[in-house]
């Protein structure tokens, strides 16, 4: 029986951004599959246009629902704020702001589909990056019983076939605005490949940034004091704030001194090397002061310890596997490790960098009285050496059979 003779015609639920791709999906969506389809749009801080034309757009484009959903904090609170506290840098640069947002984004969708009765969710990624598998990873955690579309990889629909399209439907949305590049945008950085940086020789150009002004441009140096308790940032000069408003005011502070610029060849789970541009001035300022308020507070052994889950759980969400039971267990160890990273770290913001210049804790494990070479000092210097004889012992035995 063919599917629109069906007594309850099926519903699929379209992860919308309001961009000619997507806009284009939903009617090709019904298209192919007969189904309805709802439009659910997840505002992580992109920019750009209001929720409410977007949801209008939606309808527009034959959408027989649209919803929108303002997640910027929910997004900052539960997605970023778990990355700053594990130090999340894939590759030991990228600070993950795409792999962030896709759950956020998956939570909305899932819900939705529930409202909405739906069978199906649709995404508008390609079939050779992270983005379809961090999608349908969540959706599968989330709701194991949807199927996942994506009607630019399983329905061959190109940029040309949906600007034809496009212009066909009569559909409200630009065609002509062609972008060189393919960004992806939120609270806690940008995303910028493909074009002329696909040379991967090509140095970036200024006009691919957005979030940071030019660092070799001669200016005033900026300070700031950023205050954490329990690994949250909570203050900023003094001024308490939301974690979100923390990484806007770093965004704007941190980005007006170029920090944060970052152009580096990844490795993608599909196997593929890519060479992406990001900037995100905001998220590695946050991470750099408390990566630093780290250092002061936290135990030696945890502290190494942490490196390598740090490094591990940035794996984990730049592969998707947000929703995973490694996942959450490494956050709980991550909590635990961030109990007393509370106090101040300040730091300059100048040319291109985030220096940390100070810090103070009050639950600092820094002594000063161990550490001084003037007086006050209070190590036993006396008992250094039997302590390295012993530590040394099992390498100088191997050793002395190893030199004979
Ligand atoms: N390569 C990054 C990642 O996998 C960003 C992908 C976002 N897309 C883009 N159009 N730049 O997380």
């Amino acid at each position: 029986m063919h599917r629109k003779e069906q007594a309850v015609t099926e519903r699929v639920v379209l992860a919308y951004s309001g961009g000619l791709d997507t806009s284009v999906a939903i009617g090709w969506i019904a298209e192919e599959t007969g189904a309805e389809v709802v439009a659910v749009a997840v505002d992580v801080g992109q920019g750009g246009e209001d929720l409410d034309v977007i949801r209008k757009r939606a309808l527009d484009c034959g959408a027989v629902e649209a919803e929108v959903a303002d997640a910027k904090d929910e997004f900052a609170e539960r997605h970023c704020l778990p990355a700053i506290k594990a130090n999340a840098l894939y590759m030991d640069r990228y600070p993950l702001v795409s792999a962030l947002s896709r759950p956020a984004i998956v939570k909305h969708l899932v819900a939705a589909a529930h409202r909405h009765g739906a069978t199906t969710v649709a995404h508008g990624c390609t079939g050779k990056g992270n983005d379809q598998v961090r999608f349908e990873a969540g959706i599968q955690a989330l709701g194991p019983d949807l199927k996942c579309i994506a009607p630019v990889r399983d329905y061959a629909m190109t940029r040309d076939k949906a600007i034809a399209f496009a212009d066909k439907a009569g559909l409200p949305i630009a065609t002509s605005k062609k972008s060189p590049y393919s960004i992806d945008q939120n609270v806690f950085g940008r995303a910028v490949e493909t074009g002329f940086l696909e040379d991967i020789w090509n140095a970036p150009i200024e006009d691919v940034y957005e979030y940071t002004a030019n660092p070799a441009l001669p200016r005033e140096a900026d300070e700031v004091v950023i205050t954490f308790e329990a690994g949250v940032p909570v203050a900023i000069d003094g001024t308490p704030v939301t974690v979100l408003q923390a990484i806007q005011q770093l965004n704007e502070r941190a980005g007006a001194q170029g920090v944060g610029r970052i152009d580096m060849v990844e490795d993608r789970l599909v196997g593929i090397k890519s060479r992406e541009v990001y900037e995100a001035p905001g998220a590695l300022a946050v991470i750099t002061a408390h990566q630093e308020l780290e250092n002061v507070t936290v135990e030696r052994e945890l502290a190494r310890y942490k490196r390598q889950v740090e490094q591990r759980w940035g794996e984990l969400v730049y592969d998707g596997l947000w929703f995973s039971p490694l996942k959450r267990a490494l956050d709980g160890f991550v909590n635990e490790a961030n109990q007393h990273v509370s106090g101040d770290i300040r730091m300059t913001l100048h040319g291109g960098r985030a220096v940390v210049t100070g810090r103070r804790s009050e639950q600092s494990l820094y002594d000063f009285n161990l550490a001084t070479y003037d007086t006050g000092d209070t190590f036993d210097q006396s008992k250094a050496q039997g302590f390295i004889d012993i530590f040394a012992l099992s390498s100088k035995i191997a050793a002395k059979r190893d030199l004979a």
